[in-house]
């Protein structure tokens, strides 16, 4: 029997069913949980994104009480993650690293790891979604060199997070703004840190492993790591206008020019699925617009949106096949640093959202109990001749 077509990258292919998300990147359309993202995400609180992925429908009033107490109850760190995070923070790691580090040492408050009853494995996947904002609002203060702050169980999650890295409750616009943010990044179908996530569970590893991968898959540029660079791409290009005296936009295609002819790419456009616009930068646009507005100062804002306009024309330009658009990248990086984030922050924070799609996933592998295991077809060589170390003169390389 021949072996089949490779696929490239798994571009295209179907690998399991699920029920949290739906993209359609032929017509830019994301569905979470059965709801179109323009509805869920700038409306709802991520906790009822949690309970309709988690449970597969919308929390009553009692029960996001109760899944908010919960959480709320579940945020502390253990003390050697803490310890651990001040010598990561010696080192000065970057805070992706320092977060992957962290949510290992989580299985240190684990009463029973070898446990793994479905109330027991519940109870892990509201532990990791409710600690990771601790971790990475922990690891962010000690690597500033200030005392990290506990966690304020009486606000609720996202509002939490932005107490944790600052040290005092936010402005409601900011708690809101971060909050869509969340809630928009916090599934998207077979992605590859979901996927990494799936592929772990399935052999009956546990979920702290799982999220464990998936963070290390988020952490590269071509997935969760593209934010900063997107908002540095602005400084620097506002930057060069300042020094040259031209106007923004002429320095903005004289530097896209530069990036696409040398070979490079472009922070926060392009996609493996979408070949439209990405919804979701619609949704962050809108909400970044509200932030700005907001604060009374939308310079940054005015000055991204035009980069934007003559990066896509450029890409029109220069990969006219490729169908390049702005992804949601680009508006993360707008809103984080309108909530007031510093851009090594981008990354943990897209984490600190997709958490609860991994952790859905995760649930959905753990109940599909297939092992992931796909094929490679082998292009070595065939029939070497073994030969004693005494006798290979040349690494016994030598074909049969
Ligand atoms: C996300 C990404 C990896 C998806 O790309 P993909 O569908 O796998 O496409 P490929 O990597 O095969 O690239 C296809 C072509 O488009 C070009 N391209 C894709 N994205 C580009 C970008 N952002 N800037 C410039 N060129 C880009 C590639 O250079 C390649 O050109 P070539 O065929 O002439 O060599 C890619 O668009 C990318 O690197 N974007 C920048 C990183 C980013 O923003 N990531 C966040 C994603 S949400």
């Amino acid at each position: 029997m021949s072996d089949p077509k490779i696929v490239s990258g798994l571009e295209g292919v179907l690998v399991t069913e699920t029920r949290l998300s739906k993209v359609d990147g032929t017509a830019g359309v994301l569905t979470i949980g059965g709801f179109p993202l323009e509805e869920l995400a700038p409306n709802a609180t991520y906790e009822e994104v949690l309970h309709l992925l988690w449970y597969d429908r919308l929390p009553t009033t009692s029960e996001l009480d109760e899944l908010r107490g919960e959480l709320a109850g579940l945020r502390t760190i253990p003390e050697p993650t803490i310890d651990l995070l001040t010598a990561a923070a010696r080192k000065k790691l970057p805070t992706m690293v320092a977060l992957r580090m962290g949510v290992d040492t989580l299985t240190l408050i684990d009463v029973d790891p070898s446990d793994i009853s479905s109330e027991a494995d519940m109870l892990r996947v509201k532990s990791v979604t409710a600690r990771i904002p601790t971790v990475v609002a922990t690891y962010r203060r000690l690597l500033e060199g200030e005392k990290p702050i506990e966690p304020n169980a009486d606000i609720p999650h996202a509002a939490n997070y932005l107490y944790m890295l600052k040290g005092e409750e936010a402005h409601p616009d900011a708690v809101r703004a971060l909050e869509t943010y969340i809630n928009t990044v916090v599934d998207h179908g077979m992605n590859n840190s979901t996927f990494t996530s799936r592929v772990i569970i399935s052999t009956r590893s546990d979920i702290v492993s799982a999220v464990v991968g998936a963070i290390g898959s988020l952490k590269g540029p071509l997935h969760g790591g593209a934010p900063g660079p997107a908002l540095d791409m602005v400084f620097e290009i506002r930057k060069r206008a300042e020094a040259s005296g031209k106007d923004l936009k002429e320095e903005a295609e004289s530097w896209a020019r530069e990036v696409v002819g040398g070979g490079g790419r472009i922070m926060g456009f392009g996609h493996r699925v979408y070949k439209v616009r990405d919804p979701r930068a619609d949704v962050l646009g809108r909400a970044a617009v509200k932030l700005f507005e907001g604060s009374g100062d939308t310079a940054l804002y005015d000055d991204a949106t035009a980069v934007e306009d003559v990066v896509l024309d450029v890409l029109a330009e220069l990969k006219p096949d490729r169908s390049i658009k702005t992804n949601v990248e680009f508006y993360t990086a707008l809103i984080l640093h309108g909530v007031g984030m510093e851009s090594d922050l981008f990354s943990p924070t897209f984490a600190v959202g997709r958490v609860g799609g991994w952790t859905a996933h995760i649930l959905e592998q753990i109940a599909e109990a297939r092992m992931i295991r796909p094929r490679a077809a082998y292009s070595g060589e065939l029939d070497r001749v073994w030969s004693p170390i005494e006798e290979r003169e040349d690494g016994g390389n030598r074909g049969g």
